[in-house]
């Protein structure tokens, strides 16, 4: 039979938002998808518990019902693309389809966060694949690009900005003025933030999507868990105004390294809103997209740009999957013409994480004390007495009758803990009004 007769089998466990971009992709693409990959990739199936609910989409052949087990079992279904989410029964049924032969597409960032080593073993056992492109900066090919097109080059460094509804709320704050629960409350209403936003703000989402390409740059298997993050609650209109006549713009990044010293095995990775360059790349991200900067030693800055969310974003990379897998499949060669994480497992090495008190970088620092004479000098006097350089102080308020002003400073290049240390040290002054919000500068690197 030639392939052009032959069928490739999707099974889709998870029936949300993405699931039903995945039929739409899946129909009004179908003569390309066919053409690309010389076969026909048919939904065979779907199991999802809600079977009640329209979901505005053509269902005709194709079977739906509650049944993940079934699903997997069915011999029609050659991949299982699992798009429930979260680590509880999407481990179970990743397990149950790789061990039924079955291979695994995923957009599951959680799972793989913490789970990926187990499931990759799992799938090299069994000889089946797993794919996940859609688990970082959903519709951007950005796994791909580092396990393929960068395969030769030595990473340098990545800094990304991997949520979009960080990134939205960050974009409004500033364009807006308006203050961060405003701008929280209209993303809710819109759909782009959760009812429950803190995965998302404050930084969690962010760490996991930064631990899959950890993984994937250095071959470092990290405790995501322990990825330092800070959010952005604390962030105010003043930052974005100070920011911007500085020269910079606020933005919610992760970032990753290999530790700069000779020998030195650990990994510098960490999420937090961080001041950028205006003239910046990055900076000109508006809204809730998504970008990631992967600087090579060989081919130097790449950067990776679209959509990091949504229906049919999503459903494009999860798709793509289903056809990189499909065309295995007619090859006849079994599984993984490139290995999930770019390299062998065995050549995966847990590492250790650069603790933050061991940076060392440029930071803004915004202090809220009571409008007294001598205060500005205290504050830059507590910053010299920790060996503090200061490159520029600015003085915002009274902000209201209460009489508090805001100091914003900007330091030279300092170690993070002594900078943490004065800031310490501060914030116990009476003068004091309100915890010292400590954003650190990012450094282009384009
Ligand atoms: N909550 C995520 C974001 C969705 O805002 O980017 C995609 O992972």
């Amino acid at each position: 039979m030639s392939n052009r007769d032959r069928e490739v089998g999707i099974g889709l466990i998870g029936f949300g938002t993405i699931g039903r971009g995945v039929v739409r992709v899946l129909g009004q693409n179908a003569a390309v998808i066919s053409e690309r990959l010389g076969a026909r990739l048919r939904l065979v199936r779907i199991a999802d518990l809600d079977t009640e609910t329209d979901r505005g989409v053509d269902l005709e052949g194709i079977h739906f019902d509650s049944d993940a087990k079934a699903l997997i079992a069915d011999p029609a279904v050659d991949i299982v693309v699992e798009l429930i989410g979260g680590t509880g029964a999407a481990r179970a049924l990743v397990a149950d389809a790789i061990a039924a032969g079955k291979h695994v597409v995923t957009a599951n960032k959680a799972l793989l966060a913490h789970h990926g080593s187990e499931i990759f073993a799992q799938a090299a056992a069994a000889g089946v694949d797993v794919a996940f492109e859609a688990s970082v900066g959903g519709g951007i090919p950005v796994l791909r690009a580092l396990r393929e097109g960068l395969a030769a080059d030595r990473v340098l460094s990545i800094e990304g900005i991997l949520n979009g509804t960080t990134n939205y709320i960050l974009s409004e704050m500033e364009a807006t003025g308006e203050a961060f629960e405003v701008i929280l409350k209209r993303a809710q209403d819109l759909g782009y933030a959760e009812a429950d936003p803190t995965f998302d703000i404050d930084g969690i989402d962010a760490a996991q999507k930064l631990g899959i390409l950890v993984a994937m740059a250095f071959g470092a298997e990290l405790d995501v868990d322990s990825i330092p993050t800070q959010g952005l609650r604390d962030l105010a209109p003043i930052d974005f105004e100070v920011a911007r006549e500085l020269g910079f713009r606020v933005k919610m990044l992760g970032i990753a390294r290999e530790a700069a010293g000779e020998g030195d095995e650990r990994i510098e990775a960490r999420v937090h809103p961080a001041l950028i360059s205006l003239g910046s790349q990055l900076a000109s991200v508006d809204g809730a997209m998504n970008a990631v900067l992967i600087v090579g030693d060989a081919v130097g800055p790449t950067l990776y740009y679209g959509a990091g969310a949504g229906e049919m974003p999503t459903a494009s990379a999860v798709v793509a999957d289903a056809i990189e897998i499909g065309r295995e499949i007619l090859r006849g060669a079994g599984a993984g013409r490139v290995p999930p994480l770019s390299r062998p497992l065995e050549a995966l090495h847990s590492r250790e994480l650069v603790p933050t008190d061991e940076l060392h970088g440029r930071a803004y620092l915004r202090f809220e004390v009571t409008d007294e004479p001598g205060v500005l000098s205290k504050v830059t006097g507590a910053l010299g007495a920790n060996d503090i350089g200061i490159e520029s102080v600015l003085q915002r308020g009274p902000a209201s009758a209460g009489g508090s002003i805001s100091v914003v400073v900007l330091t030279h290049a300092a170690p993070e803990a002594a900078l943490r240390k004065a800031v310490a040290e501060i914030d116990e002054w009476p003068e004091v009004r309100a915890r010292t919000l400590f954003v650190r500068i990012q450094e282009n690197r384009e």
